[in-house]
Parts: structure tokens; sequence; C-alpha cells
């Protein structure tokens, strides 16, 4: 996987790259090609789980990861309901591979040197393909979870924030540490730290590149459950199932509702209800159809 290669929006339905280039995009990644990026993906039936598994390098991630993570998204397998997001080792994520700091970069990847070399629509498509990354992790087929023990830094908390949920171990540590060396957050991370603890809240963490600990996240709302980091899979494996114990198409259209409440007025809001409803109510009460037949 190149730098460069993109990944369509990461919304099933919804292509828009051209035929060639959409056909590789559209192939699942096998678990080698996932080895050598540093990642495992694994689905058991309704859950599919997304590992960074770098331990090593405390799972830093590169272009390659951003581009794997809209592969996963775009080939997701249909009966997927939770997306799992978890790093091996102690860390959830150290963020940016360092590497893209210097001049040789990360081999195969380039580097921030080589992004400011390209033009600034070229560099600007190449941040928005490392979007995609992101992105599909809030559409409203799934719930989407970030499990974080240790340090989730820079990326690594954007990918946490990029999820619906998140479950932090006890020793977790939230860091936004792009401004502090020169950088905006901008792998989705802005608009969802925003919406959780508001835009002081979100100013300060963010303007210090402070440390947010497990507690204080709970506290602020950047965390739905702090639990001992021996706990944290089965935890996950709890709220996995709980998540599963609602209708798959109300929980869809629940979701829908509930993410696209902040940019509407009531008004828009309880017509949005309203057209949810009625669809609900013609799939389980309607001509042919039935609970559980849509
Ligand atoms: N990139 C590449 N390698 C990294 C890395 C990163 N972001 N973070 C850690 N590593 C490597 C270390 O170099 C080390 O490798 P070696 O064993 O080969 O020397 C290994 O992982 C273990 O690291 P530590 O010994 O430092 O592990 P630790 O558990 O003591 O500390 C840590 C963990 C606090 C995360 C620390 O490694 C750290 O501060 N890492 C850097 C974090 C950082 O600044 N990330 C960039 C954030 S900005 C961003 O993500 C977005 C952007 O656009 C700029």
């Amino acid at each position: 996987i190149s730098a460069g290669e993109g990944a369509g929006p990461g919304t099933r339905g919804t292509r828009t790259r051209s035929a060639g280039v959409r056909g590789e995009a559209d192939r699942a990644l096998g678990s080698e090609e996932l080895a050598e990026i540093g990642m495992r993906f694994e689905v058991d039936g309704e859950i599919a789980t997304i590992t960074l598994d770098r331990p090593d390098k405390r799972n830093a991630q590169t272009f390659a990861t951003w581009s794997a993570l809209a592969r996963i998204g775009n080939t997701l397998p249909g009966q997927v309901r939770v997306v799992v997001v978890r790093g091996e080792g102690p860390s959830f994520s150290a963020g940016i591979d360092l590497r893209m700091f210097t001049p040789e970069g990360v081999p195969g990847q380039g580097s921030f040197a080589s992004v400011a070399a390209l033009d600034a629509d070229v560099s600007g498509e190449r941040i928005r393909q490392a979007q995609q990354g992101f992105l599909w992790l809030r559409r409203p087929d799934i719930v989407s979870i970030a499990v974080v023990q240790g340090h989730a830094i820079g990326a690594g908390f954007q990918l946490a924030l990029s999820c619906d949920l998140r479950i932090l171990g006890e020793d977790a540590k939230f860091c936004m540490k792009e401004p502090a060396l020169g950088l905006v957050p901008d792998l989705t991370g802005t608009k969802p730290l925003v919406e959780l603890v508001g835009v002081s809240r979100a100013l300060e963490i963010c303007l210090t590149a402070r440390v947010v600990e497990a507690a204080e996240a709970l506290r602020i709302g950047l965390a739905e459950q702090v639990v001992p980091v021996g706990e944290l899979e089965a935890a996950t494996a709890r709220l996995a199932s709980a998540l599963l114990t609602t209708d798959r198409a109300a929980a869809a259209a629940t979701k829908r509702l509930l993410r696209g409440a902040q940019g509407r007025s009531l008004e828009e809001q309880s017509a949005a209800e309203r057209a949810e409803q009625v669809m609900r109510i013609q799939t389980m009460f309607g001509g042919h159809g039935g609970p559980g037949n849509d």
C-alpha cells in the first residue's frame, strides 16, 4: 500500500473512484498484507475487531495504517454491527510514526518534507485519503468502540475520537500533541472532541497538549467506561453484546438521528424522527413486512 493510495469514501454503496482503482479499494486486505502494515482484522459473527499490532513501536500509525483502515471500512462484511478498535501491547497508539518528521521518512510512504514539496491541492488530497480511514467508523450501520489502554497520542487520540464509544483502561492517557509539534489535529478528531467536551475544554486540551488521564476522561465525557486494564477485554465483550440486543435497522436509524441531531434545529430533528419512525412502522407492520423482515 503506498502513501498515495486512496480507499474510497468508506461508505458501502457510495463509491466515487474510477473502475480500476475502485476494484482494488474494494478488495479486502489479507491477513499477511495487514501484518506487513502492523494490523490485524478479525470477524466473529456480528463483531469485527481491528487491532493495531505494532506494540514494539507503540502502534505508531503511517499512511499505510490509514489506507488499510479505509479498506477495512470499504470491505466490512455486511453482517458486522459492532467494530472494536484496539491496540496490542502497553499503548493504544503513540500517534503518527515519528519517522515522518525525518528527511528519510517512512520507507515507501514519504515524509512531511515530501508532502510539503507537493502542490497544496495534492497534499490536501493525501490528507483527505488519510481521513477516510477514520470517517467510516461513525457510519450508521455500525457502532464502533475504541478500547484504550496506555497512551493514545495525536493520531492515536484522534482514532479513539473517531469511534462512537470509548472504553478505557485505568492507565489510559490521551494527549493531542499536534499543536506542540507545529501541526493541527487533522485526522477528523477536532469535531468529535468539541462535541464531547465543548470548545473551551477542547481548546485547553489541544493548546496545552497536556495529558488527560482516564478518570478525567470519564468525568468530561471522553469515555463511557473506565475499567482495570485486565478487565478491558471482558468489558468490551459485554458492551458489544449489549449493543447487539437491539433491532439492527432500528439501531441504525436511531444512530442516524442522534448523529444528525447537533446539526439540526428542534423542528428539523422532529421531522427526522417522524421520517425514520414512519419507515420503521411501514417496515415492521406494513403489507409484506414483519419484525425482523427488514
Ligand atoms: N513513532 C515511531 N516510533 C515510536 C513512536 C512513534 N510515534 N512512539 C514510540 N515509538 C517507538 C520508540 O522509538 C521505541 O522504539 P525502539 O524500541 O526501537 O527504540 C518504542 O516505540 C518504544 O517507545 P518508548 O520506549 O518511548 O515506550 P514508552 O512506553 O516508554 O513510551 C510513549 C511510550 C509515551 C508513547 C512514547 O514512546 C512517546 O512519547 N512517543 C511519541 C509520541 C508522539 O509524539 N507522537 C506523535 C503525536 S502527533 C500525531 O500523531 C499526529 C500528527 O499529525 C503529527
